[in-house]
């Protein structure tokens, strides 16, 4: 609006709103100047009108642009680079404002409505380990409620745990065969995995078991006690586990499996077909979406529920029941499909209406091994979660290890107190945690990508040891400084910008907002990562520069 009001003072016979700014960012120059094409635009959408009086070309135009006389106080100066485009510079006092009313809110995010955002996300499956294919989902789903949160959304996180279905009939019939004092006698954590293994391989080969097996599933079903206690010991175990590694992992997450919907799964069923939008397929019950071969089917032609039929459940509770405003489903892209006829199903049902509520598959590519294939153990197995963190430990563990010995030997730092063994243990375990989820977050979340851990762990690369590295650089720089944190900054409590550094650093802080709000938008948690490391990069070039300066004044 500045502009406009510049081109109306410079040109009053242009008629008003009849014209659009266009700015752009002049990239990597984060000195809050922008360019822009107006002058030429205006130039050739209104030269056949005679406003322009006897300028005769665009770059006469932006000239005159340039060198009108205008009370403002956003821009600082207009200037004519080439062919008739100009540069327009943001004026201090403007930048310090915005800053100041950034600081001042304590980084708060402002919020125009607040959403009740349902993230259903870790999900993993009962009786099998959690694997890698899990690790994805664990991290990008804390962090996107994170952030969530920190707008001042109400994020509600789900664990849609797998803890209901047929392998449940092999897994118990197994149980009581091989266990059958389980209840005094309880199998151990690690054997949960091998009882799995088990109880598929007879299920595949022994008929008799299968039948048996089938018989369970129904009693399960029917809420048979003996059954449904077997499978409580069963998913206790299971969540032992899982909770190992979210305590690791710090992430916060409640269950509500899809045993959770069980209930109501049959009035589900019958409100579909009251709906009119069931079909009878060889004898299962499925629902047809436009333009999607594959139909959802909600019913199996044995008469038993399956994962399309609780996650319909699932997302009417969600919808009508918690009234939340947004749903995003966290798998890999592998799943798409599976949500988007989901998502159609819920719309037909008239649960969920687009422009009320948004549901959105956060979909992410696979993790690969060195060879680039899906990433598997070496005996063909899909690498554990549990054993990921451990192996980035422990190699976390031996850098700094080997760091301290040079230390010792005075070939890097001076500095360094000697960790006790606790300590060192501590640090390993922080360093090898987060150079798995800054790695994962800041990959573009559609594509594959390689887990690499001397990549993860580089020290000089993009990843979270340097990031770690270079925050305690700028803080220990601060606090030898002698000057207490940003105090200094302010003037009479105010940003007062006295120096180029100074507009950049502001530049950066003031695109905060917009990056979070984009990242929300987009689902797209890299932008944040690039915005972080642009950031410490520029305070780690231009902080000491600084620093010397207020020193000295
Ligand atoms: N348990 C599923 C899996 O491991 C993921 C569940 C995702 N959430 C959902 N509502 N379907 O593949």
């Amino acid at each position: 609006s500045s502009i406009k009001t510049r081109v109306q003072i410079a040109f009053p016979n242009l008629p008003q709103n009849s014209f659009e700014i266009q700015l752009e960012t002049i990239s990597n120059k984060l000195n809050f100047e922008y360019k822009t094409p107006t002058a030429i635009r205006i130039y050739n959408q209104f030269k056949k009108q005679n406003v322009f009086g006897d300028l005769k070309s665009e770059v006469e135009v932006a000239q005159k642009l340039a060198s009108t006389e205008v009370q403002d106080n956003i821009i600082q100066k207009v200037e004519l680079i080439d062919k008739g485009f100009l540069t327009i510079q943001l004026n201090d006092q403007f930048i310090e404002d915005q800053l100041n009313v950034l600081l001042n809110n304590g980084l708060k995010f402002p919020l125009k409505k607040k959403q009740k955002v349902v993230v259903d996300f870790s999900s993993p499956n009962i009786a099998k380990e959690m694997h890698v294919g899990h690790l994805r989902s664990t991290i990008l789903g804390e962090s996107i409620c994170r952030i969530l949160e920190f707008q001042g959304q109400e994020v509600v996180r789900v664990n849609h745990i797998g803890d209901w279905g047929t392998q449940f009939g092999m897994l118990i019939n197994h149980l009581l065969e091989e266990y059958p004092d389980y209840q005094t006698n309880k199998p151990a954590l690690k054997e949960l995995e091998d009882l799995y293994k088990a109880a598929k391989k007879k299920f595949d080969c022994n008929e008799e078991f299968k039948v048996k097996s089938q018989q369970y599933v129904v009693k399960l079903q029917a809420l048979d006690p003996v059954c449904v206690d077997a499978w409580k010991m069963i998913c206790e175990l299971s969540r032992q586990e899982y909770n190992k590694i979210y305590q690791r992992l710090n992430v916060k997450i409640t269950e509500f499996g899809e045993s959770y919907y069980n209930s109501i799964l049959p009035e589900i069923v019958k409100e579909c077909e009251d709906k009119g939008i069931v079909e009878l397929d060889q004898g299962a019950k499925i629902i047809r979406v436009k333009g999607e071969k594959v139909p959802l089917m909600i019913v199996k032609k044995d008469g038993g529920y399956n994962y399309d039929t609780t996650d319909m459940a699932a997302a009417k509770t969600r919808i009508l029941d918690w009234k939340c405003d947004r749903l995003l489903y966290l798998t890999d892209v592998g799943q798409y499909n599976h949500f988007k006829l989901i998502f159609e199903g819920a719309k037909l049902m008239g649960w969920h209406n687009p422009l009320e509520t948004q549901m959105e598959h956060m979909g992410f590519g696979l993790v690969l091994g060195p060879d680039s294939k899906r990433f598997r153990s070496r005996t063909g197995e899909a690498v554990k979660f549990i054993d990921l963190l451990d192996e980035a430990k422990e190699r976390a563990l031996r850098q700094i290890q080997q760091r301290f010995q040079q230390n010792q030997q005075g070939k890097e730092f001076t500095t360094g107190t000697a960790l006790s063994p606790e300590e060192f243990d501590f640090t390993a375990e922080r360093i090898g945690i987060a150079a798995i989820k800054y790695y994962e977050l800041k990959q573009n979340r559609i594509s594959d990508y390689i887990f690499d851990y001397d990549k993860m762990l580089d020290p000089k690369g993009n990843t979270a040891v340097y990031l770690m590295y270079s925050y305690v650089r700028i803080v220990s720089i601060l606090r030898k400084s002698g000057i207490k944190d940003f105090e200094l900054f302010k003037r009479n409590n105010k940003f007062k910008i006295t120096h180029q550094h100074e507009r950049h650093l502001a530049a950066q802080l003031l695109r905060f907002i917009d990056v979070i709000q984009s990242v929300t938008d987009q689902l797209a948690i890299n932008w944040l990562c690039d915005y972080i490391v642009e950031y410490l990069n520029l305070l780690l070039e231009q902080f000491c520069s600084l620093l010397l300066m207020y020193k000295n004044c």
